[in-house]
């Protein structure tokens, strides 16, 4: 049986990991849940899956009635209810856990993934913002685990193509890996011209082509900054330099990404665009599992299409691979910007293109240092929120 904490259950990720235990309750056993505010919710699942450790993030609900109650609950069976992200990170720290499947969304995921690394506990990573902004503290304890362990699996990915491509290098040496393919839908305005993206609204950016996910995440992917996170969080991962990361667009979104070796083979990953495929794998490995979902017919997919990204328009891929190729404290600075440009692009104060505007004057405003500590990190941090939310003030 395999004890397993979800950070952020009650979000996309979230939701369908609950899934995948469900599927496989003889193999999983969920001990404890974080949410930031959704309450009610998060007492429907502990009662579900009988979980005894919550946490909420949000420390303003600490005096609320339905958290009183679920505190009592909690304590009454044996367990611990908290408020605040030290609360949130309490929980990786539990002695009968040993996976932490980390779906929090932004830089506020930071500290859980670091906290779960140094407890000695396997991260399922989907919040790749963590290794974004502090892939420099956590893959130097992930690979302190693994040579503990004497194998490669504590920082096990979820993002589907992250796990496309631990898949394909699973046997490999990886001095022969000359590409990692990092493969991208292209969003919902693929093939669009900047001015045509002028007048985008968050409804407009929310409705994507082919993977259902959380707001943050749909506008990243809409902006291809998704992608640019994504190029970062495979440097750290796969220790590749950013020269042999290449994007390239596949709408179908069937390829899930690619490895080139030395001898010109590739590597490919391919399945149905669910993440519980991805999620379920992180949990199992090395065990490959019943998947809860159709397989692939390739008699119904018809045709693989392949095109480069448009890095003229979507402006912020490339302030993504300035950011990872600079390095130091830049991508911690560039995802913070994004937070609060995303987030301001949402409340409908800031416009589309506004959101690539925004990182970019961060970025440019920024001093690099070397990335030292979580807490320098979480201060830059908050800095570049100020910034950006001062950038998106000044043009209201
Ligand atoms: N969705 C996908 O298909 C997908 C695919 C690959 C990677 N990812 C990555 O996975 C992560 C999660 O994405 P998502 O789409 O699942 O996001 P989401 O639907 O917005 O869900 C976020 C979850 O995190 C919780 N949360 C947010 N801030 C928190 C905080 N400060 N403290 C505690 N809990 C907090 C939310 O709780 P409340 O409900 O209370 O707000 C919710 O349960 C992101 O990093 C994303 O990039 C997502």
């Amino acid at each position: 049986m395999r004890r397993v904490v979800v950070l952020g259950s009650t979000g996309s990720i979230g939701t369908q990991t609950l899934d995948v235990v469900r599927q496989h309750a003889d193999k999983l056993e969920i001990v404890a849940l974080a949410v930031n505010s959704s309450i009610d919710t998060l007492a429907k699942q502990a009662g579900e899956f009988g979980v005894k450790h919550l946490a909420v993030g949000d420390e303003r609900l600490a005096g609320d009635a339905r958290a009183v109650e679920l505190a009592q609950l909690a304590n009454a069976a044996g367990g611990s209810f908290g408020c605040g992200a030290s609360a949130v990170a309490d929980l990786v720290r539990l002695p009968e856990a040993d996976i932490v499947v980390n779906a929090l969304v932004g830089a506020a995921g930071l500290r859980a993934s670091y906290e779960t690394l140094a407890a000695g506990k396997v991260l399922a990573l989907a919040n790749k913002e963590s290794l974004v902004v502090g892939g420099d503290l956590i893959m130097p304890l992930a690979r302190k685990l693994d040579a503990a362990a004497g194998f490669q699996h504590a920082l096990m990915p979820i993002d589907s193509e992250h796990g496309a491509i631990y898949q394909c290098l699973l046997g490999e040496d990886a001095a022969e890996v000359t590409r990692l393919w990092v493969t991208a839908s292209g969003g919902p305005f693929r093939g669009r011209t900047r001015a045509e993206l002028k007048d985008i609204t968050p409804a407009q950016a929310l409705a994507h082509p082919t993977w259902n996910m959380g707001a943050k995440i749909s506008i990243d992917s809409s902006t291809l900054m998704n992608k640019g996170l994504e190029v970062i969080e495979a440097h750290h991962l796969f220790d590749m330099p950013y020269e042999k990361i290449e994007v390239v667009v596949q709408p179908q979104s069937a390829i899930h990404s690619m490895v080139e070796f030395a001898d010109g083979s590739v590597k490919a990953h391919l399945g149905t665009t669910d993440m519980r495929i991805p999620i379920q794998f992180a949990l199992s490995y090395p065990a490959r599992w019943k998947a809860p979902v159709e397989p692939l017919d390739f008699r119904k997919l018809g045709t693989l299409e392949f095109a480069a990204p448009d890095v003229e328009t979507f402006r912020c891929l490339e302030l993504a691979r300035i950011a990872g190729k600079t390095g130091g404290t830049l991508p911690c600075v560039m995802n913070a910007a994004n937070e609060v440009a995303v987030a301001t692009f949402l409340a409908e104060r800031n416009s589309y293109l506004g959101i690539a505007e925004c990182v970019e004057y961060v970025m440019d405003a920024h001093e690099v240092q070397t990335v030292e500590s979580l807490e320098q990190l979480e201060q830059l941090d908050a800095w570049a929120r100020a910034c950006a939310m001062s950038w998106v003030d000044a043009r209201v």
